[in-house]
């Protein structure tokens, strides 16, 4: 039987949160439909981040009650603090994802504090997680490199996957934030961060500006990593993090395990509807 990897769904959340214009929830409560559809176990639907920041992503707590839930599908939310992650737990988010960046110049840039009371922050929430059973899923941004502060040592990530891992993370999500990562960077880091972590609790994250990043996700596949994030139709970016493209096409990726060989229970008919309807959500 083909070895299975899992795409982690991101195009209503990473992908929507940078499009320049406001798409309405309805379309999104649309898109999110139209991917439950598909075969994810899990997909992110939206972020509880404070709407003077992101505003494209203010209306999370209305897209998850307007979406018509698929059962054994997982459906995830974005928190940067306790308020975010009362917010989205209300909302009905099955699995919270906390973000960290792994560089200084990222953290001020994304979350306006340094990456030590960043990992403070979610103190509050590990605490709130642990009472609720609620699944918590870590990000770190910038696992390679960082367009304020340059190539980001390994070993600063290690130290913030130790520290995401030691909150209560079930799985960490390695970001290369603005898709200039190369396979070998991507290795090396991942030399770094295998040592606290095993590759099972580890997914890949790419965008794909320099456009490596099947390149990279064969890397991390290659040692052992089985989660893969992808956006459908290519959707996203960081408002955040100049120079950051769209995540690597879910599509892409489908069609790029497919021929490698592995399952991802995904529908390609399905995926590529899903993939034209966020195609005409970015373009109006
Ligand atoms: P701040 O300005 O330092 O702090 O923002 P604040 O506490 O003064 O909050 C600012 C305002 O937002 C206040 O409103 C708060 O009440 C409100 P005011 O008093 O001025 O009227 N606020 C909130 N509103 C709703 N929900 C909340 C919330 N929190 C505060 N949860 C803060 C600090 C962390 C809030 C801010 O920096 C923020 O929201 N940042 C999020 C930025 C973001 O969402 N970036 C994109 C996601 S990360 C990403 O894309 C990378 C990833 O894909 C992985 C990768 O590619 O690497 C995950
Ligand atoms: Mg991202």
């Amino acid at each position: 039987m083909a070895e299975f990897v899992e795409i982690f769904e991101v195009g209503p959340r990473d992908g929507l949160q940078n499009e320049p214009r406001a798409i309405p929830t309805r379309d999104k409560i649309a898109l999110v439909d139209a991917l439950s559809a598909c075969g994810f176990r899990r997909i992110e639907v939206a972020s509880f981040v404070s709407p003077k920041w992101v505003p494209q992503m203010a209306d999370g707590a209305e897209v998850l009650a307007g979406i018509r839930r698929r059962p054994g599908v997982t459906y995830s939310a974005l928190a940067p603090n306790l308020r975010g992650y009362a917010g989205a737990v209300a909302a009905g988010a099955d699995e919270i994802a906390v973000f960290v960046s792994a560089s200084e110049g990222f953290s001020k840039a994304n979350l306006n504090c340094s990456v030590a009371e960043s990992l403070e922050r979610l103190g509050p929430i590990a605490e709130a997680a642990r009472r609720d059973g609620t699944r918590l899923r870590g990000y770190i941004s910038m696992v390679v490199e960082c367009p304020f502060d340059g190539p980001t040592p390994p070993a600063a990530v290690a130290r913030v996957a130790a520290a995401l891992r030691d909150l209560g993370c079930a799985e960490l999500s390695l970001g290369d934030t603005v898709g200039r990562a190369t396979p070998d960077g991507f290795d090396a880091m991942l030399t770094a961060v295998l040592g606290e972590l095993p590759p099972a609790r580890l997914a890949a994250h790419c965008h794909d500006t320099a456009g490596r990043a099947l390149e990279v996700i064969d890397a991390a596949l290659a040692r052992g990593l089985r989660v893969v994030d992808a956006s459908v139709g290519g959707l996203g970016g960081c408002p955040y993090a100049p120079g950051a493209a769209g995540n690597v096409a879910t599509e892409a990726v489908a069609a790029h395990l497919a021929a490698k060989g592995y399952e991802t229970g995904l529908d390609p008919a399905r995926l590529a509807e899903a993939a034209a309807l966020a195609r005409r959500l970015r373009t109006g």
